[in-house]
């Protein structure tokens, strides 16, 4: 479903601060899979979900989507395939636009009349049972502008949208690290019910260890811009987050600085 192939990307090439943020990075997934994607600060979790998504082109690689070549694509032209939800509960959703008026921007996504902002009568009546999935009263409140919602409730608004058109792929970047512990459960539930109900096909980055084999099907790890380690099907069902570290330490033949880093559960 996704092929990722030798990825680079170097930011501010040339300059003192220039890095490679992704070195040759590939990865498969087949149809379903869900990855959860861990690794350290600045390992390029979050630089390899945008190359995916085309907020910037890769310096060299390629990018396979359902088949279709979409390296040479800009964001837009991907949008049709990709769901996307951010860490800040503000990104995916318009405070000043109402619940209906957001899922219906969402249903639009990829047509061509997407800007028009009004809502069909049978439209209202799919959001409302779509909404009634979270569990959270939200179907009685689709007049209501979306800034007056919690971090909570915006960000289950926000997977509702990223998955109203069952997109190929879904991008999730640690999109319930901005909540408390409680909500952020409630959140990664929701998210794999949704994922689970559309069959979707996920990479999933998270800081938390434990939602990272909790979760998902297969667990990869990045560091400096690398795939490290890359587990999945009976091997990954019965580790422990420290079976993980101690799977990482040994990949790499040193210990992390900081492990804590890692150890966020
Ligand atoms: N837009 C950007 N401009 C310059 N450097 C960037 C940019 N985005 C990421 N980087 C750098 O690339 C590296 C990887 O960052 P990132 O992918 O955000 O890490 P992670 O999400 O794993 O914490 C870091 O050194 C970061 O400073
Ligand atoms: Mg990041």
């Amino acid at each position: 479903m996704v092929k990722l192939r030798h990825l680079r990307k170097t930011f501010l090439p040339g300059t003192t601060s220039g890095r490679m943020a992704l070195c040759d990075v590939s990865l498969d997934l087949a149809a379903g899979d869900f990855v959860t994607i861990i690794g350290s600060n600045g390992a390029g979790k979050s630089t390899l979900l945008n190359a995916v998504a085309g907020v910037f082109p890769v310096d060299e690689g390629t990018i396979i989507i359902d088949g279709q070549d979409v390296t040479a694509l800009p964001e837009h032209g991907r949008a049709p395939v990709i769901g996307r939800v951010f860490q800040d509960p503000m990104q995916g959703t318009a405070g000043s636009m109402s619940i209906e008026e957001n899922l219906a921007m969402a249903a639009r996504r990829g047509e061509r009349r997407r800007l028009a902002r009004g809502v069909a009568q049978k439209d209202r009546k799919a959001f409302r049972d779509y909404l009634a999935l979270l569990g959270l009263g939200l179907e009685n409140r689709l007049a209501d502008p979306v800034r007056l919602l919690s971090g909570g409730q915006r960000q289950a608004l926000a997977l509702l949208m990223a998955t109203i058109k069952k997109p190929k792929l879904l991008l999730l970047d640690e999109h319930a690290a901005a909540l408390d512990p409680r909500t952020a459960q409630d959140i990664l539930a929701l998210t794999d019910r949704l994922v689970k109900r559309h069959g979707l096909t996920v990479m999933m980055v998270t800081h938390n260890l434990r939602h990272a084999l909790a979760f998902g099907n297969r667990t990869v790890m990045m560091h400096e811009g690398e795939i490290v380690l890359d587990v999945g099907g009976p091997e990954r069902s019965g580790m422990t987050v420290a079976d993980l570290l101690e799977r990482f330490h040994a990949t790499r033949g040193e210990r992390l600085a900081d492990d804590r880093i890692l150890l966020e559960v």
